[in-house]
């Protein structure tokens, strides 16, 4: 993936320094960001999406960011998340200890608040006992980082080490229990520690925390706001694209979706949409990608049907592996095939969002390690010989979200499940044939149709149904069947790397049993699946 450095996002586009923008019209001045040196937790995302929600843009950055750099960025705040490590563990990630006399106001959370701690002087160590969890937490300053927070609150902890033998220049401005110090500020300047997470929602007030941070005393004015980016991408795009054309490839999920209203609001015309129709796709999903690309927005829409071709080389194959590299690769050779056919197209737009880029460690600064291996099955390879524009590569998901709104993308667009690469035929297990995927599709539209109604669509992540490849005994009337077996499944999640089931309602279950089993020719049992992952995967194959 190209690699970028971490500034404001009109930049990432090289759009030139009049698109640094977020200010809503005041041009010349500096936009506001906050920068979080992401210690490795498992919630520094989460910090980056609360500070935004303040309407103050924030990236994440490598922890040892140099000050030299953090100064030209010119950040309003600094905070440090939380980590793995303790500060005393060899090779423990610390802060460049130059960051202290930017002048810049500062937050640690948790390691990072230990991180601040130690290397100004304070003895940190390990507690009596480890602090997992909830925790009441009293207020011993009021104002300042606490202000509008009530005297005792819940927090959220999660710490083996923490700040014990305060030195005089440390003000102490809440403690726990198990902790004294659980935070702290320095008298003379403006550096802060939390020793609980208040990114987490399990934090009372959390939010208020971090707003006070950012505004108070980083002094923000919370001028970042969604029809600002659309102006920034807008006019980043028209300077980037010139008067050549742009590739993009759509799937029907919200990602690309959102990419396509972008780039048809910056460039009309010099936009080309390529859907693939794979016979792998669920019920109206062609339909309602033509009505919104090609009625709609009116762009220049190419849909390939290739049914049979994937049709034809997925016959015989039964193992999921095979089946997820031979749609990969039919995709591929389907798509460029297309894509060549298009003359002047010199830009290929994807879908990347924020997380990815974090996760994949593409960004400079961002962080090294790599979380998260993606599924990248009915994507597209690096190497197409286009240029890549990725205009949401700084958003997160509820963000995109908002944007395809502002876009005017249609609902079941902006909320739709997300739908795997490889579509059904990773959810009809055992040979993907025409008549087994007329079956699935059947019933999936039933499971969507049924939660739609029970108005249960938005509060999972993720529902669909799945084709067994086993058959069951069942009755009909005065016959006896043999017939096929549909999985229901339902999950709840925040970030598809972990997902509960969903407890359906046995209404909504019955419901679903009966439509399927009434309607769908072929089936006569219907299970519900009650795995979490893990063990499990959301996907059966
Ligand atoms: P699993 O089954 O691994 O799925 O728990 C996690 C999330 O990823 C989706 N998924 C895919 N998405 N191409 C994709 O674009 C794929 O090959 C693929 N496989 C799984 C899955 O639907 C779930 O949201």
């Amino acid at each position: 993936m190209a690699q970028h450095p971490v500034v404001p996002m009109a930049t990432t586009l090289d759009a030139g320094p009049a698109a640094v923008d977020f200010s809503g019209g005041a041009r010349s001045e500096a936009p506001e960001l906050v920068l979080v040196l992401d210690f490795g937790s498992q919630t520094a995302q989460l910090i980056a999406r609360r500070v935004r929600e303040q309407n103050v843009f924030c990236q994440l950055v490598r922890p040892d960011l140099s000050a030299e750099r953090i100064r030209k960025l010119a950040p309003r705040g600094l905070i440090l998340s939380g980590g793995p490590a303790s500060v005393y563990d060899k090779g423990a990630p610390l802060p460049d200890p130059r960051i202290f006399d930017l002048g810049i106001p500062i937050l640690g959370i948790c390691y990072g608040m230990q991180a601040i701690c130690r290397a100004l002087g304070n003895e940190v160590s390990p507690g009596a006992h480890r602090e997992f969890g909830r925790t009441s937490c009293r207020v011993l300053a009021d104002g300042d980082l606490f202000d509008r927070v009530p005297g005792e609150l819940t927090v959220w902890m999660s710490h083996g080490d923490q700040v014990k033998g305060l030195s005089e220049q440390w003000v102490p401005l809440a403690s726990t229990g198990d902790c004294p110090a659980a935070a702290v500020k320095h008298r003379t300047r403006a550096i802060y520690g939390l020793q609980f997470h208040p990114e987490v929602t399990h934090t009372q007030c959390g939010g208020t925390l971090l707003g006070n941070f950012v505004k108070s005393i980083c002094g923000c004015r919370g001028t970042w706001k969604m029809s600002s980016f659309i102006e920034q991408q807008v006019t980043g795009l028209r300077e980037r694209v010139g008067n050549k054309r742009v590739i993009c490839g759509l799937s029907g999920g919200v990602d690309s979706s959102v990419v396509a209203a972008l780039l048809f609001k910056a460039i009309g015309k010099q936009l080309s949409c390529i859907f693939v129709n794979n016979g792998l796709l669920r019920a109206g999903e062609a339909e309602s990608v033509r009505r919104s690309f090609g009625d709609h927005f009116r762009t220049d829409l190419h849909v390939v049907d290739a049914r049979e071709q994937f049709l034809s080389e997925l016959k015989g194959i039964v193992d999921p592996q095979q089946k997820r590299k031979t749609i990969g690769r039919v995709f591929i050779e389907v798509f460029q095939a297309e894509a060549r056919s298009i003359p002047d197209a010199e830009f290929l737009a994807q879908g990347t969002l924020y997380p990815d880029v974090i996760e994949s460690g593409a960004s400079v600064d961002g962080p090294a390690a790599t979380i998260k291996h993606h599924h990248n099955v009915g994507g597209l390879p690096d190497k197409l010989g286009f240029q890549l524009i990725e205009p949401l590569r700084d958003l997160f998901k509820d963000e995109v979200r908002t944007l395809g709104h502002e876009l005017g993308l249609p609902d079941e667009m902006i909320w739709r499940h997300p739908f795997p690469g490889p579509g059904l035929a990773v959810r009809c297990l055992g040979e993907v044939r025409p008549e087994r995927l007329e079956v699935l599709r059947k019933a999936d539209e039933i499971v969507l149709d049924e939660l739609r109604k029970a108005g249960l669509y938005r509060k999972v992540q993720q529902a669909f149904a799945v084709l067994l490849p086993v058959q069951s005994v069942g009755v009909m009337g005065d016959f006896r069947t043999y017939d096929d077996v549909v999985a229901v499944r339902a999950i709840q999640t925040e970030d598809f790397m972990t997902a509960d089931w969903y407890p359906l309602s046995c209404d909504v279950l019955q419901s679903i049993s009966t439509r399927i089993t009434n309607s769908v020719r072929g089936v006569n049992r219907v299970v519900y699946d009650i795995s979490s992952k893990p063990p499990s995967t959301i996907e059966w194959e």
